[in-house]
């Protein structure tokens, strides 16, 4: 065993600190030296450094609240909170001498006050714990990083708002099973993911108020023996409510599996426009072409465009349902309260939301550069009988039962395919070899624009409505 004393923090000079092992702040029941391999094991500095300013501001406030509760003198709190105000400004700068043996942010900026300020700065820590502390960190980077999706949600619903309110004229054949169904205008379409990204922004929404539930004060798992103020640290952190129970609060992750449930669904949409997106820019289909600058070619085939942004969302969604599947997985198991195990909810957390976010951010710059092809869209628009169902329709209302009108018109299509012809080359004496209800107006059902128009109703494809509907859209997301 080495006879080299332990070092403190505050003789070793950040350079010096990588290279030995140092003491830790909780060396005291130890003989000996952590395990360098166990070391970088549990560290979780590389990624929660990015928890640092939530992590100081809580600490201000915690300082703040012991000072109130007379644990700590005025002398001592605003020594601390000074030097937890250099601590940030050397992190902002990058000149923060992390080390390895801090173990993971929490530690760092402790050990890091404690050199700066001296002995003073390990009174921060009393009633509190590493483990009230990273719920506290945790949520209140949660809902920050929300609000941030939200809005860029926002702006990705505009982006498909305005290529909807510019194509209002344009049609396409809806599909149900990928089969021609009906015809619906583009517009329609487009504002299909509107309304599932809305529903998607509810979600996280939701989410936000059981975010807002304030850990600090727990302890370790038990509460403290300092009756500091939590409501007054709550309303300094900008919470309206604190956790009502310590075990709860510090083994707590609900928040952050439905976090990542709402941005796995978000994903999911993302991911079924992504399919849409490459089947649409094939050449087999031809409807869209995406923008050169958002696609890449082959190192091979000279005449290629792929669409990699497309299928690259798509990809990446089976990361975030990862994620997802891996939090609720560390969580089933858990005794309460803290256990280690819950620090894997940071890089499941962190990853989903920067993925999320990234992917948020391309689509709305590739939606606002889509090329619209209409000739291929209208003509796929008006073949493959999806005028069948305007047929059968017009039957109803001269009085057939829609399943013998169905009946009739299915064996209409039936013979049209047998001759290789359209629905739109019928004469009037075609149709009436197949009812003698058909009359002259029977060849004006068979429009695409009229069986458009015609679906008037409130959630319908007709002009009308695609256009009022965008209208409150656009209002919505002013
Ligand atoms: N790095 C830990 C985490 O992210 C902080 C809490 C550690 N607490 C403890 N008692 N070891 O969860």
């Amino acid at each position: 065993m080495s006879k080299r004393k332990p070092r403190t923090g505050r003789s070793v000079p950040p350079k010096a600190r990588t290279a030995k092992p140092a003491r830790k702040a909780w060396s005291g029941r130890f003989r000996e030296q952590t395990n360098r391999a166990v070391e970088s094991f549990t560290s979780s500095l590389s990624f929660d450094q990015r928890l640092y300013g939530y992590d100081i501001q809580g600490s201000i406030a915690h300082c703040k609240a012991l000072e109130l509760a007379d644990v700590l003198p005025h002398r001592d709190a605003s020594a601390i909170i000074r030097g937890l105000g250099e601590v940030r400004a050397e992190i902002d700068a990058g000149r923060f001498p992390f080390a390895p043996e801090d173990e993971d942010i929490h530690m760092a900026i402790e050990r890091r006050l404690i050199e700066l300020i001296g002995p003073v700065g390990g009174k921060l820590h009393t009633g509190r714990s590493r483990n009230d502390q990273v719920a506290l960190d945790i949520r209140m980077y949660l809902r920050d990083a929300l609000g941030s999706v939200l809005g860029k949600v926002k702006r990705f619903q505009r982006a498909l708002l305005d290529q909807a309110r510019r194509h209002l004229d344009v049609v396409m054949p809806g599909y149900t099973h990928l089969q021609r169904a009906q015809p619906v205008l583009f517009a329609h379409h487009l504002l299909a993911y509107v309304e599932m990204l809305e529903r998607d922004k509810g979600r996280m929404r939701d989410a936000l108020p059981r975010l807002d539930v304030m850990p600090l004060g727990s302890g370790a798992l038990a509460g403290t023996n300092f009756l500091v103020d939590r409501s007054y640290v709550a309303r300094l952190l900008g919470f309206t409510a604190v956790t009502e129970n310590s075990l709860d609060a510090v083994s707590d992750r609900d928040f952050a599996a439905e976090v990542l449930a709402a941005l796995s669904i978000l994903m999911m949409h993302l991911s079924r426009l992504s399919e849409e997106l490459v089947l649409w820019s094939s050449q087999e289909f031809h409807f869209v072409e995406l923008p050169d600058g958002f696609c890449t070619g082959s190192s091979m085939m000279p005449q290629k465009k792929n669409p990699d942004v497309p299928e690259l969302v798509r990809g990446k969604t089976g990361r975030v349902y990862g994620h997802l599947l891996a939090l609720l997985t560390t969580l089933k198991g858990l005794p309460l309260s803290y256990n280690r195990d819950l620090q894997e909810d940071k890089e499941a957390l962190f990853d989903a939301l920067d993925t999320v976010t990234a992917s948020v951010d391309v689509y709305t710059e590739l939606i606002k550069g889509l090329t619209v092809q209409r000739p291929a869209m209208a003509r796929a628009a008006s073949s493959g009988y999806v005028l069948a169902t305007e047929l059968a329709d017009y039957l109803v209302v001269k009085g057939i039962p829609f399943r013998q009108a169905h009946e009739t018109v299915g064996r209409l299509v039936r013979a049209c395919l047998d001759r290789k012809r359209d629905l739109r080359e019928l004469t009037l004496a075609d149709l009436r070899t197949f009812s003698d209800r058909f009359e002259k107006d029977a060849l004006d059902v068979l429009t695409v624009e009229g069986a458009i128009e015609r679906k008037a109703q409130i959630g319908g494809t007709a002009r009308k409505k695609v256009e009022a509907r965008i209208k409150v859209l656009e209002k919505m997301l002013a």
